[in-house]
């Protein structure tokens, strides 16, 4: 792999207390192109613009994927991902769907530990600082036939962060607006999942919500996913979240909470979770919590849900599962508890 150091940080420059989700970017980037039907010249760069054909496919059809991860460093200095076979599975699946090639994982694991070896001092430690590192796919092939690109770059950049959300969750059930219906793309993380949800969540929030709760396609009676989180009801003492069907997205926390509240020996449903129920469950004073999962939300209590004109507000519980399982979680990531799933992998340099 080829390296061309950043000739000075910006590291200096940044206030690590007042971070932007999302608006900083370290040193470097990782980049590789897919040409002639192979990934070529995988290189570790100055973080810096890129230049592209105004034709360039991403551009007019929308043929790119993205993954969310984050690294976390622990008290030792020493820098932790969560699960990332299952980031690279998931891009490919992703990728497949949308007629691009599947990205290699020597390559991608080799690029991500090299890149993150280099920007280590971005990340800070102690729970709630991590590094957000987002690998991406386009389609750069110039030329505006609507077709699958013959060029493609693969791309890692990363972002220090705090916390998503500042401030309270409210969430909208949307009865008009989807976000996939079956045999379409729900459940790739494809660009254009994100830029169709902007315009019903930019209504939401003009009603003062953060987020859409997505419902299925078909009947608007099931609910699906919120904004960029997985969501779990804890109805009595019972959690219960939708399945991942082709319309909701195999989110790693989600699967991570379920597994860890099995474990704790929590009642869990993974079963189609209907709008009816949760709002007669609130009524009845049953619903307990909501939460959502998800790597850049990590698990985040929802205050309230609105249905039909009326904003239901959860109550505030003692020992809630979000809580409990939120620590369980960030433990595992950042190296203070054991990891009975192997699910931390260390961040190793592969050329050091
Ligand atoms: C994630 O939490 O998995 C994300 O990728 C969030 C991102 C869309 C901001």
């Amino acid at each position: 792999m080829k390296i061309e150091r950043a000739q000075s940080s910006k590291i200096h420059s940044i206030d690590f207390n007042n971070l932007s989700f999302g608006q900083t970017f370290t040193d470097h980037m990782f980049v590789c192109d897919y040409i002639d039907g192979e990934w070529v010249d995988p290189r570790i760069i100055p973080y810096q613009p890129i230049q592209m054909d105004p034709s360039a496919s991403v551009l007019h059809y929308g043929q790119a994927v993205f993954e969310g991860m984050k690294a976390y460093k622990d008290d030792t200095d020493r820098v932790w991902l969560f699960r990332p076979e299952d980031n690279h599975a998931r891009i490919n699946k992703s990728a497949a769907r949308l007629a691009m090639p599947e990205f290699p994982k020597d390559l991608f694991m080799n690029g991500m530990n090299e890149l993150l070896s280099m920007d280590s001092d971005w990340i800070k430690p102690g729970i709630g600082n991590s590094l957000y590192v987002r690998p991406f796919v386009f389609a750069n092939q110039a030329g505006v036939a609507a077709s699958a690109s013959n060029r493609y770059s693969f791309m890692i950049i990363c972002a220090p962060v705090g916390a998503y959300y500042s401030g309270e969750i409210n969430v909208l059930v949307s009865e008009k607006f989807s976000r996939a219906a079956s045999g379409g793309v729900g459940y790739a993380k494809a660009a254009g999942n994100y830029a169709a949800a902007f315009y019903p969540t930019q209504l939401a929030q003009k009603e003062g919500y953060q987020q859409i709760i997505w419902t299925d396609a078909n009947t608007h009676e099931y609910l699906e996913e919120s904004g960029t989180m997985n969501v779990f009801f804890r109805i009595d003492d019972t959690l219960i979240t939708a399945p991942t069907t082709d319309t909701i997205l195999d989110g790693i926390t989600r699967k991570s909470v379920i597994q860890i509240a099995k474990d704790m020996g929590i009642s869990v449903e993974v079963r189609p979770v209907k709008v009816a129920e949760v709002i007669e469950a609130h009524k009845a004073g049953r619903l307990k919590e909501i939460f959502g999962a998800g790597t850049a939300v990590v698990i985040s209590p929802i205050h309230g849900i609105g249905f039909q004109g009326t904003k239901h507000v959860l109550p505030t519980i003692e020992n809630s599962y979000a809580a409990m399982l939120k620590e369980k979680v960030v433990h595992i990531q950042y190296n203070k508890s054991e990891d009975p799933y192997q699910w931390r992998k260390e961040v190793v340099a592969v050329n050091a």
